[in-house]
């Protein structure tokens, strides 16, 4: 990839770098499961004829990368938009914000609010329901609800998951619908299921 910086999104090798220091900064889970979902965006945009597998790889891994501040609920995509953008990497920025709302719809997204002003609550409002979601948007939120910390599963697995983790509110619903929506949008252009180019998925969703 040439002129990373230019196309808003960090190298590889970059972000390899970004997520050994998250997790020098904030050791957890969340540092496995970025990688499987740069592993799978990668795995579905190699399949897709427009699609680059590398940009889909570097968004994947750091789509989480505001947790390198702490697990803080809703305000870690704040601060991964934040730390993108100071970096210049505006499309990872974009990714860090949009890949909790599969809906753009403000409600719907998993974890509490309460460690955001009500500034920070607007911009992230404003910014989700104005904003032009792509097909690397709609990859991440798909792998964002495909990765374990040890592996991809079947979606509806993970799903439950992170509603054990983070509880489940009425608005929940449209979200997992708009999964679903991504997960056939993403088959339709591949011309197959999306479990067919990921590895690991009857292992990971049927292992005790
Ligand atoms: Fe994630």
């Amino acid at each position: 990839m040439e002129n990373c910086l230019e196309q808003g999104i960090p190298t590889i090798e970059e972000a390899k770098i970004l997520l050994l220091e998250g997790q020098r900064l904030n050791p957890g889970p969340w540092i496995e499961h970025s990688i499987n979902v740069g592993k799978a965006a990668e795995s579905i945009a190699r399949n897709c004829k427009d699609l680059n597998p590398e940009v889909a790889l570097v968004l994947g891994m750091l789509h989480d990368i505001g947790i390198r501040f702490g697990v803080s609920y809703m305000k870690h995509i704040l601060h991964g938009y934040n730390f993108a953008m100071e970096k210049g990497y505006y499309r990872l920025a974009k990714i860090c914000l949009t890949h909790s709302f599969d809906c753009q719809d403000i409600r719907t997204c998993f974890g509490r609010w309460d460690f955001c002003n009500d500034e920070e609550f607007s911009f992230i409002k404003n910014y989700i329901e104005s904003a032009e979601y792509d097909d690397y948007d709609r990859l991440i939120q798909l792998c964002d609800a495909l990765a374990l910390p040890n592996g991809i599963c079947l979606m509806e697995k993970r799903m439950v998951d992170v509603a054990l983790r983070h509880g489940i509110h009425e608005h929940i619903i449209n979200k997992w619908r708009a999964t679903f929506e991504n997960k056939k949008y993403f088959e339709e252009k591949m011309g197959k299921s999306i479990y067919s180019v990921l590895p690991g998925v009857i292992e990971n969703t049927f292992e005790m």
